[in-house]
């Protein structure tokens, strides 16, 4: 990750985008990783390896698939409480959304904010982020910037680019954040809290506990497309690290927790095989899995615990029938 201080010299305009700030991870970083994470005794890498451009298009899928019911939950939360939660953000804010995807969700929300003064879309899938904050730039006429980055390393807000906003506003619907542990989502919304400033509000997306057989569905799809964008890790390591490794070795393995509240996605050996990266060759048995992602479901009570170790204070809930999805609206300090 670039020092701080030289973020803002990376910045330069593009297309219809404000700027353009390029700190998309290097192979280095994939390929250390990689390895480390084969290295350990319970074989682990992070998801964020998904989001390549195929793996941010097979998200895109999934969000519109019967069994994956979170997108059309969250939608439904937005949009029939919009009137409040517009109000309760005020106007003039500018917006920065982490994980920012196909920008579709700020898309619902721009629609009832009052003067938002600007837009920062931050992800690690480059062409898909450039694609999707081009289309908000050309579809609202608001200033966009973009930033290709890692959410868990520090950044800093474009000074200088953008006009001048009342407030911050941090966007981070889909329940990404349970894609986090418990720890890891308290450093974020600590180091977010500093970011985006004193002022600042924060409206987050978090899915929540339901029936196990609903979960194990969202994440088992019939038509195999969330094991294929689990799949897509290994095609990335094969194509760009050059891994050597059988792909029909394994299969999608994803289940519920019930004692972590969290499905667990792991990528499992079907008879013992390798891994190859360079000189690296790491062995399975047959069985053994690689750890891809954890989605963690919360309560309410359990969200309140985690904030309350943040510099964040809960100032609004809105939740989906049946409590199924939760959008949090927090205010700095
Ligand atoms: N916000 C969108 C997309 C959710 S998918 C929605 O709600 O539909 C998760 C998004 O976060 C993807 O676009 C992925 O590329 C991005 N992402 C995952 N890990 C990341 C990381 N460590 N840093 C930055 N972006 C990340
Ligand atoms: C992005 N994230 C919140 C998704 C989730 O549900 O955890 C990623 C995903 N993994 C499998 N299906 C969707």
């Amino acid at each position: 990750m670039e020092n701080a201080d030289t973020v803002t010299d990376l910045t330069a305009p593009m297309g219809p985008l404000a700027y353009f700030l390029d700190l998309h991870p290097d192979l280095g970083d994939f390929r250390a990783d990689a390895i480390e994470g084969l290295s350990k005794p319970e074989k682990c890498i992070s998801p964020k390896y998904f989001y390549d451009e195929r793996g941010s298009k097979l998200f895109q899928r999934i969000t519109s698939l019967e069994e994956y019911y979170p997108t059309r939950t969250e939608r439904s939360v937005f949009l029939d409480n919009a009137r409040e939660i517009c109000d309760a953000i005020g106007d003039g804010a500018a917006i920065f959304e982490y994980g920012s995807g196909a920008s579709e969700k700020i898309a619902w929300l721009l629609k009832g904010l009052k003067d938002p003064a600007a837009y920062v879309a931050m992800d690690i899938s480059k062409d898909h982020l450039i694609e999707s904050a081009s289309a908000i730039a050309e579809e609202t006429q608001l200033p966009v910037a973009a930033i290709c980055a890692d959410f868990h390393a520090p950044v800093r807000l474009p000074e200088g680019v953008l006009p001048e906003a009342k407030r911050w506003l941090g966007f981070f619907p889909g329940s990404t954040i349970g894609n986090m542990l418990p720890e890891t989502a308290v450093a974020f919304l600590t180091r977010a809290s500093e970011t985006l400033g004193p002022d600042a509000k924060f409206l987050i997306g978090v899915d929540l506990e339901k029936n196990p057989a609903v979960l194990n569905a969202a994440y088992n799809d019939r038509e195999g497309i969330t094991a294929e964008f689990n799949f897509n890790l290994l095609r990335r390591m094969r194509r760009e690290l050059d891994a050597v490794l059988k792909i029909e070795d394994f299969e999608h393995y994803a289940f519920y927790n019930e004692e972590l509240n969290r499905i667990e996605m792991h990528l499992r050996a079907l008879r013992p095989t390798t891994i190859t990266i360079d000189q690296h060759e790491f062995s399975f048995a047959q069985g053994e899995t690689l750890h891809t992602e954890n989605s963690h479901k919360y309560s309410m009570d359990r969200l309140n615990a985690l904030f309350a170790q943040t510099p964040w204070r809960l100032e609004a809930a809105w939740k989906a029938p049946q409590d199924w999805f939760a959008a949090c609206l927090l205010s700095n300090g």
